[in-house]
Protein backbone atom coordinates (compact mmCIF):
# COMPACT_ATOMS: atom_id res chain seq x y z
CA UNK A 1 0.00 0.00 0.00
CA UNK A 2 1.00 3.41 -0.89
CA UNK A 3 1.61 6.37 1.61
CA UNK A 4 0.72 9.11 -0.74
CA UNK A 5 -2.01 10.73 -0.46
CA UNK A 6 -5.14 9.77 -2.94
CA UNK A 7 -6.49 11.82 -5.18
CA UNK A 8 -10.38 11.90 -5.85
CA UNK A 9 -11.96 11.18 -9.73
CA UNK A 10 -15.34 12.38 -9.90
CA UNK A 11 -17.36 10.65 -13.20
CA UNK A 12 -20.20 12.66 -14.32
CA UNK A 13 -22.99 12.51 -17.12
CA UNK A 14 -21.24 14.62 -19.70
CA UNK A 15 -19.46 13.18 -22.99
CA UNK A 16 -16.23 11.91 -22.96
CA UNK A 17 -16.16 9.49 -20.17
CA UNK A 18 -13.10 7.59 -22.30
CA UNK A 19 -10.89 10.50 -20.91
CA UNK A 20 -12.04 9.47 -17.27
CA UNK A 21 -11.29 6.10 -17.68
CA UNK A 22 -7.44 6.80 -19.49
CA UNK A 23 -7.04 8.90 -16.48
CA UNK A 24 -7.85 6.27 -13.51
CA UNK A 25 -6.30 3.76 -15.63
CA UNK A 26 -3.19 6.32 -15.63
CA UNK A 27 -3.53 6.58 -11.58
CA UNK A 28 -3.35 3.15 -11.07
CA UNK A 29 -0.26 2.30 -13.32
CA UNK A 30 1.80 5.20 -11.48
CA UNK A 31 1.14 3.93 -8.33
CA UNK A 32 -1.45 6.32 -6.87
CA UNK A 33 -4.33 5.44 -4.32
CA UNK A 34 -7.45 6.80 -6.45
CA UNK A 35 -11.23 7.51 -4.89
CA UNK A 36 -13.71 6.91 -7.69
CA UNK A 37 -17.56 7.89 -7.43
CA UNK A 38 -19.76 7.90 -10.91
CA UNK A 39 -22.77 9.60 -11.05
CA UNK A 40 -25.83 7.26 -12.80
CA UNK A 41 -26.01 9.66 -15.57
CA UNK A 42 -22.34 9.56 -16.01
CA UNK A 43 -23.08 5.47 -16.23
CA UNK A 44 -25.64 6.18 -18.74
CA UNK A 45 -23.38 8.58 -21.16
CA UNK A 46 -20.17 5.13 -20.56
CA UNK A 47 -22.75 2.86 -22.24
CA UNK A 48 -23.05 5.14 -25.22
CA UNK A 49 -19.17 5.99 -25.84
CA UNK A 50 -17.48 2.35 -24.12
CA UNK A 51 -16.97 -0.54 -25.49
CA UNK A 52 -15.80 -1.95 -22.30
CA UNK A 53 -18.50 -1.61 -19.72
CA UNK A 54 -18.60 0.64 -16.71
CA UNK A 55 -19.08 -2.81 -14.41
CA UNK A 56 -15.91 -4.65 -16.16
CA UNK A 57 -13.73 -0.94 -15.38
CA UNK A 58 -14.96 -1.38 -11.91
CA UNK A 59 -14.11 -4.79 -11.49
CA UNK A 60 -10.41 -4.49 -13.30
CA UNK A 61 -9.36 -1.42 -11.05
CA UNK A 62 -10.68 -3.19 -7.84
CA UNK A 63 -7.59 -5.53 -8.67
CA UNK A 64 -5.52 -2.88 -7.37
CA UNK A 65 -5.21 -2.03 -3.60
CA UNK A 66 -4.97 1.29 -4.57
CA UNK A 67 -8.42 1.65 -5.56
CA UNK A 68 -11.95 2.36 -3.78
CA UNK A 69 -14.93 3.37 -5.05
CA UNK A 70 -18.17 5.28 -3.75
CA UNK A 71 -21.52 5.46 -4.84
CA UNK A 72 -22.62 8.66 -5.05
CA UNK A 73 -25.53 8.69 -3.08
CA UNK A 74 -22.76 7.55 0.05
CA UNK A 75 -22.46 10.96 1.10
CA UNK A 76 -20.98 9.01 4.85
CA UNK A 77 -17.89 8.13 2.79
CA UNK A 78 -14.93 9.39 4.80
CA UNK A 79 -13.64 11.22 2.04
CA UNK A 80 -16.73 13.20 2.11
CA UNK A 81 -15.65 14.99 5.18
CA UNK A 82 -12.76 17.79 5.32
CA UNK A 83 -10.65 15.88 8.07
CA UNK A 84 -9.99 13.21 5.24
CA UNK A 85 -6.17 14.15 3.74
CA UNK A 86 -6.27 14.13 -0.17
CA UNK A 87 -4.20 15.47 -3.14
CA UNK A 88 -7.17 17.26 -4.78
CA UNK A 89 -9.87 16.30 -7.16
CA UNK A 90 -10.98 16.18 -11.06
CA UNK A 91 -14.50 15.67 -12.23
CA UNK A 92 -13.89 14.22 -15.78
CA UNK A 93 -16.33 14.62 -17.50
CA UNK A 94 -17.49 17.65 -15.58
CA UNK A 95 -21.61 18.33 -16.49
CA UNK A 96 -22.85 21.92 -16.49
CA UNK A 97 -25.70 20.39 -13.86
CA UNK A 98 -22.18 19.18 -11.59
CA UNK A 99 -20.64 22.46 -12.46
CA UNK A 100 -24.43 24.67 -11.65
CA UNK A 101 -24.54 22.68 -8.30
CA UNK A 102 -20.66 23.40 -7.69
CA UNK A 103 -20.49 27.15 -8.44
CA UNK A 104 -23.88 27.24 -6.33
CA UNK A 105 -22.14 25.22 -3.20
CA UNK A 106 -24.89 22.21 -3.60
CA UNK A 107 -23.44 19.50 -2.16
CA UNK A 108 -26.24 16.97 -3.07
CA UNK A 109 -24.36 14.16 -3.85
CA UNK A 110 -20.87 12.85 -3.18
CA UNK A 111 -18.87 14.11 -5.76
CA UNK A 112 -20.09 17.71 -5.34
CA UNK A 113 -19.73 17.38 -1.83
CA UNK A 114 -16.02 16.23 -2.32
CA UNK A 115 -15.76 19.24 -4.91
CA UNK A 116 -17.37 21.11 -2.30
CA UNK A 117 -14.35 20.37 0.21
CA UNK A 118 -11.43 20.74 -1.99
CA UNK A 119 -12.66 24.43 -2.36
CA UNK A 120 -13.50 24.53 1.64
CA UNK A 121 -9.87 22.85 2.46
CA UNK A 122 -7.87 24.93 -0.73
CA UNK A 123 -6.86 22.06 -2.39
CA UNK A 124 -6.64 21.37 -6.24
CA UNK A 125 -9.87 20.82 -7.98
CA UNK A 126 -9.93 20.42 -12.10
CA UNK A 127 -13.37 20.50 -13.64
CA UNK A 128 -13.29 19.10 -17.53
CA UNK A 129 -16.47 20.69 -18.16
CA UNK A 130 -17.91 19.90 -21.99
CA UNK A 131 -20.43 21.24 -23.37
CA UNK A 132 -21.37 23.01 -26.96
CA UNK A 133 -22.66 25.76 -27.40
CA UNK A 134 -21.68 26.74 -23.77
CA UNK A 135 -24.82 29.67 -22.24
CA UNK A 136 -23.66 32.62 -20.50
CA UNK A 137 -24.84 30.44 -17.61
CA UNK A 138 -22.50 28.13 -18.10
CA UNK A 139 -19.64 30.44 -18.60
CA UNK A 140 -20.87 32.51 -15.66
CA UNK A 141 -20.49 29.19 -13.40
CA UNK A 142 -16.85 28.43 -15.18
CA UNK A 143 -15.48 32.12 -14.36
CA UNK A 144 -16.99 32.15 -10.87
CA UNK A 145 -15.34 28.59 -10.02
CA UNK A 146 -11.88 29.80 -12.18
CA UNK A 147 -11.89 32.93 -10.06
CA UNK A 148 -12.13 30.75 -6.92
CA UNK A 149 -8.77 29.19 -8.04
CA UNK A 150 -10.47 25.89 -9.92
CA UNK A 151 -8.77 24.95 -12.98
CA UNK A 152 -11.78 24.87 -15.78
CA UNK A 153 -10.01 22.34 -18.02
CA UNK A 154 -12.39 21.69 -21.31
CA UNK A 155 -10.99 19.06 -23.80
CA UNK A 156 -10.60 21.35 -26.34
CA UNK A 157 -8.49 19.31 -28.81
CA UNK A 158 -4.77 19.93 -29.60
CA UNK A 159 -5.07 20.54 -33.66
CA UNK A 160 -1.50 20.88 -33.97
CA UNK A 161 -0.84 17.89 -32.41
CA UNK A 162 -2.78 16.43 -35.57
CA UNK A 163 -3.91 12.79 -33.42
CA UNK A 164 -5.65 10.53 -35.53
CA UNK A 165 -8.13 9.20 -33.41
CA UNK A 166 -10.19 9.80 -30.60
CA UNK A 167 -8.75 7.76 -27.98
CA UNK A 168 -5.35 9.73 -28.57
CA UNK A 169 -7.27 12.68 -27.70
CA UNK A 170 -8.63 11.22 -24.49
CA UNK A 171 -5.06 9.96 -23.75
CA UNK A 172 -3.75 13.40 -24.33
CA UNK A 173 -6.48 15.20 -21.57
CA UNK A 174 -6.21 11.92 -19.19
CA UNK A 175 -2.41 13.45 -19.15
CA UNK A 176 -3.51 17.00 -18.65
CA UNK A 177 -6.05 15.90 -15.82
CA UNK A 178 -3.18 13.78 -13.83
CA UNK A 179 -0.34 16.29 -14.32
CA UNK A 180 -3.12 18.90 -12.81
CA UNK A 181 -3.44 16.46 -9.80
CA UNK A 182 0.31 17.14 -8.85
CA UNK A 183 0.68 13.34 -9.97
CA UNK A 184 3.24 14.13 -13.33
CA UNK A 185 4.34 17.03 -14.74
CA UNK A 186 5.39 16.07 -18.31
CA UNK A 187 3.36 14.60 -21.29
CA UNK A 188 4.75 11.72 -23.12
CA UNK A 189 7.03 12.50 -26.22
CA UNK A 190 4.59 11.49 -29.19
CA UNK A 191 1.92 14.55 -27.26
CA UNK A 192 4.21 17.08 -27.17
CA UNK A 193 4.06 20.42 -29.60
CA UNK A 194 7.87 20.49 -31.01
CA UNK A 195 7.02 23.91 -32.38
CA UNK A 196 6.27 24.63 -36.26
CA UNK A 197 8.04 22.54 -37.71
CA UNK A 198 5.36 19.87 -36.31
CA UNK A 199 2.55 21.43 -38.14
C1 LIG B 1 -25.46 10.53 -24.05
C2 LIG B 1 -25.53 11.76 -23.18
C3 LIG B 1 -24.56 12.76 -23.34
C4 LIG B 1 -24.60 13.90 -22.55
N1 LIG B 1 -23.64 14.84 -22.73
C5 LIG B 1 -23.61 15.94 -21.93
C6 LIG B 1 -22.55 16.87 -22.06
O1 LIG B 1 -21.63 16.72 -22.87
N2 LIG B 1 -22.54 17.93 -21.21
C7 LIG B 1 -23.52 18.12 -20.26
O2 LIG B 1 -23.43 19.09 -19.51
N3 LIG B 1 -24.56 17.24 -20.14
C8 LIG B 1 -24.62 16.15 -20.94
N4 LIG B 1 -25.65 15.24 -20.79
C9 LIG B 1 -26.73 15.52 -19.84
C10 LIG B 1 -26.35 15.14 -18.40
O3 LIG B 1 -26.05 13.77 -18.33
C11 LIG B 1 -27.52 15.49 -17.42
O4 LIG B 1 -27.64 16.90 -17.32
C12 LIG B 1 -27.35 14.88 -16.04
O5 LIG B 1 -28.42 15.30 -15.22
C13 LIG B 1 -26.04 15.27 -15.39
O6 LIG B 1 -26.01 14.73 -14.07
P1 LIG B 1 -24.66 14.60 -13.25
O7 LIG B 1 -23.96 15.92 -13.31
O8 LIG B 1 -25.08 14.25 -11.85
O9 LIG B 1 -23.86 13.50 -13.86
C14 LIG B 1 -25.63 14.08 -21.58
C15 LIG B 1 -26.59 13.06 -21.41
C16 LIG B 1 -26.55 11.92 -22.20
C17 LIG B 1 -27.57 10.84 -21.99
Amino acid sequence: MSDALPVIVGITGASGVSIAKQTIDMLLESSTPTIVSASSAARIVWQEEMDESFGSALERWRDSDLFQYYPPQQITAPVASGSFPTRGMAIVPCSMATLAAIAHGMSDNLIRRCADVCMKERRPLTLMTRETPLSAIHLENMAKLANLGVKIMPPDPPFYLKLEYVEQIAEYFAHRVVSALGVTDTLPEHLQYRGPGNL
